[in-house]
């Protein structure tokens, strides 16, 4: 009925109890006030936002005071000029664009309450944004146009209105995208649900019939979506905004540190976490008022089995705050029979971080490898299990765990420095692991670049004592309390920690003597610093006393040297040049494959060379052929492809190459004569390779 209504600021609760107080004033009175706390909220909003004067609240706020009296503008000009950054040049500039081009018909805007629509779900959408393109009408979002003559006609864009009612930023520590929610109503009234739709997404308007399904229309037309989307974002203006954390661990929220759990920030209050399904057990208390009572339980958790068991896996549980410090670059590995308590005894560690048993395990590795970088990347600063590598019916399922241990157990050890990545959408952000990674298993993977990046916790049928487990189950709800004190204790001591942990890293790491790989002695370290760390707390809490700290100190480093050097083991026996050997020595004992001359009577193996006194002459593929054969047959694979396998036998001194030999050709292989013919062979040492 009306043209040019003035602005109303949706939604806005100041404007919103300001006109309700000014009900009762004369219209006359009533249209200045309102005019000027419209006004002082445009500027308020222009202000908190360090918007310019072309954004939409720009423009409303200008033009608002392109319809004020002379003397409004005046007295408003310097404050509107320092909020949008103007001179009161390009103030007058805005203010005469901005004037209303009122219509002949109409000598005066319209009093306020005139211009109201006739409907609820109008006066909610309708939008101004200083030169009306587009309004609510019937329920409808529409187009304004203009004729020559100042005619209006609405053209509606779809058969219901809808708002983003909130604009969610989910942080993932790495990269902040952002989630728009929406409500709207059909055109006949019917309410529809609140859709999330991702920002990126939103412009497409794909999201329309995704989420309100086949009777939310979006009009035909080519510039009916573009419109569309710019009218529902203009509606949208007073969208409160909130930020959503989608990682556990450490962040610095507002100056402060914090800890992230399901429940919201240690040492933060109003700080919202939602965290994917599979890590909503991750829960710490906010405000833990029984530290000492914790501490003492989880302590208690040392005594379930032996301490070759018990100390890494609760030292695990305390490293995973320090992980920004000391980078846990291995993978503690539960592997023993069916039945031996790994997941039980592992989903108790949990327990530190929130309620967990065996059976809801934040992960499998039977998961896509995908999923589970992308868990390992969001369980940050906490410990992440991954439960069950376990043999595999078919080949092929087979195959695809042992894919996933390497790719996870690599991504740990090798894990990319943080911030590293960009957040340009050209470049997909990689995740790698933030917290520690467990894993339970009847075995260990293959491969001793995989190894090398494993802790191996040997779990024997009957070593964990079931009366002691039982009870340490009954108190585990205890064990989060311990949790949250510690990290909190860490929080107020982290810059002290950051410089003093990496020193005694290094004294630690020089302690394990023998160990074969360089990874070995490393996560000794990290380990036994976490455990240190960890009774520390226990100490200040004073659940133990100093002398007891130093006891299970010393029982932990006794139980961590002695994982380590059977770790150092485990990684030499899994050398390929050892395992070389082996196979082969294997395969001629068991007569697959024999030597000539030959003193077996089976022949029924393979021939692979040639011996006398000191050298096997062993022809190269088939030699290497058979070996990766063997491998295959027992459900692993060789590590290494031959040529490096060649490589590494001339480096170890197991093969003499032509080079000792004076000759300038042939690399590693020799040439040896044999049936009237040249054949490449690995000239190997019988003594070196015990043969
Ligand atoms: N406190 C307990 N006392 C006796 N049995 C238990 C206790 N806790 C768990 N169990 C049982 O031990 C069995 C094997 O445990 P599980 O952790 O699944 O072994 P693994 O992971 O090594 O195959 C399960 O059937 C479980 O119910
Ligand atoms: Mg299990």
């Amino acid at each position: 009925m009306t043209l040019q209504p003035a602005p109303v600021l949706d939604g806005n609760v100041i404007a919103a109890e300001i006109e309700g107080r000014l009900a009762a004033l004369d219209e006359v009175d009533s249209r200045r006030l309102k005019l000027s706390a419209e006004i002082e909220t445009l500027l308020g909003l222009v202000k908190a936002r360090q918007v310019e004067a072309t954004s939409p609240e720009g423009r409303s706020l200008l033009t608002v005071l392109a319809r004020a009296d002379k003397l409004t503008r005046e007295v408003a000009r310097d404050e509107t000029c320092a909020a949008l950054n103007i001179t009161p040049r390009a103030y007058r500039r805005f203010l005469q664009t901005l004037a209303p081009a009122r219509p002949k018909a109409e000598p005066k805007p319209a009093p306020e309450q005139e211009t109201k629509p006739e409907t609820e779900a109008e006066q909610v959408g309708r939008v101004d944004d200083g030169q009306s393109r587009y309004l609510v009408e019937n329920g409808r979002i529409c187009a304004v146009t203009f004729d020559r003559n100042g005619g209006r006609a609405l053209v509606p864009l779809c058969n219901f209105a809808a708002q983003i009612t909130e604009e969610i930023a989910r942080d993932d520590g790495q990269e902040v995208s952002r989630v728009f929610a929406l409500e709207g109503r059909l055109d006949t009234g019917q309410p529809l649900p609140r859709a999330q739709v991702d920002s990126v997404q939103f412009a497409g308007m794909r999201w329309v019939a995704a989420h309100w399904g086949v009777r939310a229309i979006v009009r035909a037309g080519q510039s009916t979506t573009d419109k569309l989307r710019e009218a529902i974002q203009l509606l949208s203006q007073d969208a409160s905004a909130r930020v959503v954390y989608v990682h556990t661990g450490w962040k610095q929220i507002g100056g402060q540190r914090v800890y992230l759990t399901s429940g919201g920030a240690l040492g933060l209050d109003g700080v919202e976490v939602s965290l994917d399904e599979k890590l909503q057990r991750y829960r710490l208390p906010l405000q833990p008022t029984q530290a000492r009572e914790g501490m003492a339980a989880s302590l208690r958790f040392l005594d379930i089995g032996p301490a070759s068991v018990t100390y890494p896996i609760w030292a695990a549980m305390y490293l995973a705050p320090l992980t920004p410090i000391l980078t846990p670059d291995f993978v503690p590995w539960a592997y023993g029979p069916t039945g031996s308590l790994k997941s039980t005894v592992l989903a108790l560690a949990l327990c530190h971080y929130g309620a967990f048993t065996r059976n809801t395990l934040p992960a499998s590795w039977e998961a896509t490898e995908n999923f589970l970088e992308k868990l390992a990347f969001l369980a940050a600063d906490a410990p992440l299990c991954i439960d069950d590598f376990a043999p595999m019916a078919t080949h092929h399922d087979a195959q695809q765990m042992e894919r996933n241990a390497i790719r996870i157990v690599r991504a740990a050890g090798n894990r990319s420095g943080r911030g590293r990545l960009r957040s340009d959408l050209a470049f997909r952000p990689t995740y790698s692991p933030r917290g520690v990674v467990l894993s339970t298993g009847e075995q260990l993977p293959n491969g001793t670049s995989v190894l090398a990046r494993i802790a191996g916790i040997e779990f024997a049928a009957g070593s964990v004592k079931l009366d002691a487990l039982t009870r340490a189950q009954a108190e585990a709800e205890l064990y989060p309390q311990a949790m949250a004190g510690y990290i909190l204790w860490l929080r107020d001591q982290w810059e002290h920690l950051t410089t003093t942990l990496p020193v005694t890293w290094q004294d630690l790491r020089g302690r394990v003597v023998g160990a074969a790989h360089l990874r070995v002695p490393e996560f000794f370290a990290t380990l036994y610093l976490a455990l240190d760390t960890g009774l520390s707390f226990a100490v200040e809490t004073q659940a133990i006393t100093e002398l007891t700290a130093e006891e299970r100190r010393a029982q932990g480093e006794a139980a961590l040297i002695e994982l380590a050097k059977a770790q150092g083991e485990r990684v030499q026996g899994e050398r390929p040049t050892l395992r070389f050997l082996n196979v082969l020595r294997e395969l001629l004992a068991q007569g697959k494959a024999f030597l000539k001359p030959t003193e077996s009577t089976n022949m029924a193996g393979e021939c692979l060379g040639w011996q006398d006194e000191d050298y096997l002459y062993l022809l190269s593929a088939a030699t290497y052929n058979r070996v990766a054969k063997f491998c295959r047959d027992e459900g692993g694979y060789f590590p290494v492809k031959a040529t490096t396998l060649h490589k590494m036998l001339a480096e170890e001194k197991y093969i003499r190459t032509p080079a000792e030999e004076g000759l300038t050709e042939g690399g590693f292989l020799s040439q040896y004569w044999a049936d009237n013919k040249n054949h490449n062979v690995l000239k190997l040492y019988r003594k070196a390779a015990n043969l």
